[in-house]
């Protein structure tokens, strides 16, 4: 499958990179864009070969600028509740995928670029990236996710204060509070992730994608009703040849090659 707004390489054994590919736009996210993420993103869902995803910006001086701004021009609230449902469905979608989906942030990732931060399970990023949700300078509000992931991820004052400034801060402030996981400088920046996404990719797959689910069912569930469901996962994942793979390695004192089943 060949796209116009994306270009997608397998980087290294099991890890797909995934570059969004308007440079000359920033890498702003318009209609064409959404459409063949949704397309990529089924595509990837059902590749087995792909056992962790890295999500990146071409060009050096943007992730993701947000919402492409001159398509949003005259949209009706009906047309831009369709936008908004869109966005927010493939980003659940990232979210949902089985395999891990790390971020690389290589540059701007402001509006519906931080948002698509948001959607991945954690953020590798360039010292000098930039990180904000400029969308209250424009009159409008984060409408792919924003105002209820970033909150959950920094804390809701420190979600609210980015959100009613619209203010672009650093890769630093962002670091400390916990929402960029590795801070690394431009030239490291990929070789870094690739290196994170490669170990993920030799661990059983099964495994990492329940570990994804257990994680991600905190967000909605009680404490008793997530402690249940690790229950679930823990215990289905004894049916698995992957496990007796991996004991066996250990025991034999061998390196596990698993096979995801
Ligand atoms: N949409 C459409 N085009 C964009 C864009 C965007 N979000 N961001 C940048 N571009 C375009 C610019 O229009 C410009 O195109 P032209 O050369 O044709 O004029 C090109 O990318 C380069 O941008 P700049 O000349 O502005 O570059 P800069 O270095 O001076 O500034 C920037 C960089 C600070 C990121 C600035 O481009 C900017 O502020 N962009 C908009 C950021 C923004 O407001 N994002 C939120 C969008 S709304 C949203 O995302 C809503 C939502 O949640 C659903």
């Amino acid at each position: 499958m060949t796209f116009n707004t994306l270009n997608f390489e397998t980087c290294a054994d099991g890890v797909g990179l995934l570059q969004i590919n308007r440079p000359k736009a920033l890498n702003a996210l318009n209609e064409e864009l959404f459409s063949e993420f949704k397309s990529f993103l089924n595509m990837i869902s059902e590749d087995n070969n792909i056992r962790c995803l890295i999500i990146t910006g071409a060009g050096d001086k943007s992730f993701v600028a947000g919402a492409d701004i001159k398509e949003m021009q005259n949209m009706s609230p009906q047309q831009a509740r369709t936008l908004s449902n869109r966005g927010q469905e493939v980003f659940n979608a990232i979210e949902q995928l089985a395999v891990p989906v790390i971020a690389c942030v290589n540059g701007f990732a402001l509006g519906g670029g931080m948002e698509l931060v948001l959607a991945c399970d954690f953020v590798v990023s360039s010292n000098k990236a930039k990180y904000g949700l400029p969308e209250v300078s424009l009159g409008l509000i984060p409408g792919y996710g924003g105002t209820q992931r970033l909150a959950r991820s920094i804390g809701v004052h420190r979600a609210k204060m980015m959100t009613f400034t619209g203010n672009i801060y650093s890769a630093q402030e962002l670091y400390e509070w916990g929402l960029i996981s590795k801070l690394v400088s431009p030239e490291e920046l990929l070789e870094e992730t690739q290196n994170i996404a490669s170990v993920i990719a030799q661990r059983a797959p099964v495994a990492v994608a329940k570990a994804k689910a257990s994680i991600n069912a905190m967000r909605d569930l009680s404490i008793t009703d997530g402690l249940e469901m690790e229950q679930d996962c823990f215990s289905s994942l004894f049916s698995t040849q992957d496990y007796m793979t991996g004991v066996n390695a250990f025991i034999e004192k061998k390196k596990p090659v698993f096979s995801g089943n």
